[in-house]
């Protein structure tokens, strides 16, 4: 069982600028919660709760006030800072630096990464579960030039990996979501930086991919995977939560009821929590949650 998750949240994320100029791209609204809550609540729907993140030196101190020890989500949560925007696969070196890793399989989901359905759940337990190789997932796109590519042979077996192709032999992109095994560190440690100069996730994957270790779970259609990388897709993001929100009446990425839900935190925790959130409609959730809680127990 994978216990441990990194969340990477570096980059300069100069796409959304002059937005991030001052404020990390992981912060930025999405609709009602900063963009970290929606990695951090999958890392904490597949069973994760040592979780590090990853900023740079400067956004290091807001995310450390907003997410703190992560005791008010159950969970514990360390920080690292990746000094130059290197790549996707030096998380694993970092996370091995800093004590986090300690020769064991880890998760890694990207800061600015947002999943929403059905089957996701057990999708995600079922990678966690493996404790052999590396996990990754394919999901369908319009558009996949700007991602990492899968592409399948008549047998559904993966016949390549290219990171952001010109002309993309499928229309499956991997999505920013890993779960590798022990080996992580060490395979990390071997790559050398691409072209652009970064040393890619993908070039990890087709590691496991050489190796005959490495799954390719397809997310179906009934699973939102979205991007929030430029201003468009920030606001089609926000939007898509405010949507489901208002219809069903429950909150995407409330990582108190998570916690709750998983019994990570007791109700003590939450009256605190919404009492700290001051007069928001996330607090108002909150605050629905405990009486309706108090009811049943009573
Ligand atoms: C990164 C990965 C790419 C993956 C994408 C998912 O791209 O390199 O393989 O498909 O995240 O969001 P980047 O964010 O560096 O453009």
């Amino acid at each position: 069982m994978i216990t441990k998750g990194i969340v990477l949240a570096g980059g300069t994320g100069s796409r959304l600028y002059p937005l991030t100029m001052a404020v990390s791209k992981q912060l930025m609204p999405v609709f009602d919660k900063p963009m970290i809550y929606y990695p951090l609540s999958i890392l904490m729907l597949a069973g994760i709760r040592e979780i590090l993140i990853i900023t740079t030196p400067q956004d290091e101190p807001a995310f450390r006030s907003l997410l703190g020890s992560g005791s008010a989500f159950g969970i514990k949560i360390q920080y690292a800072q990746q000094v130059s925007p290197d790549g996707l696969a030096q998380a694993f070196t970092i996370a091995a630096d800093c004590g986090f890793l300690k020769n064991e399989g880890c998760a890694l989901i990207l800061g600015d990464n947002l999943f929403y359905g059905h089957d996701l759940v057990r999708s995600l337990k079922t990678a966690a579960s493996r404790t052999h190789g590396a996990t990754i997932f394919g999901y369908r796109v319009n558009d996949p030039k700007e991602y990492g590519v899968v592409e399948f042979d008549s047998d559904g077996r993966v016949k390549s990996l290219e990171e952001k192709p010109q002309s993309p032999k499928s229309n499956f992109a991997v999505p920013g979501i890993y779960f590798f095994d022990r080996n992580v560190v060490e395979y990390a440690g071997d790559l050398r930086p691409s072209p652009r100069g970064e040393l890619e996730i993908t070039d990890l994957n087709q590691r496991y991919l050489d190796q005959g270790e490495l799954v390719v779970e397809i997310l179906g259609r009934g699973t939102a995977w979205l991007d929030t990388g430029t201003h468009e897709s920030l606001l089609q993001a926000a939007q898509f939560v405010e949507v489901i929100q208002a219809r069903q009446g429950l909150l995407v990425a409330c990582l108190e009821e998570i916690a709750w839900s998983h019994g990570w935190i007791d109700l003590d925790t939450i009256e605190r929590r919404t009492q700290q959130l001051g007069k928001s409609s996330y607090a108002g959730y909150l605050q629905k949650l405990l009486s309706e809680t108090n009811d049943v127990h009573h």
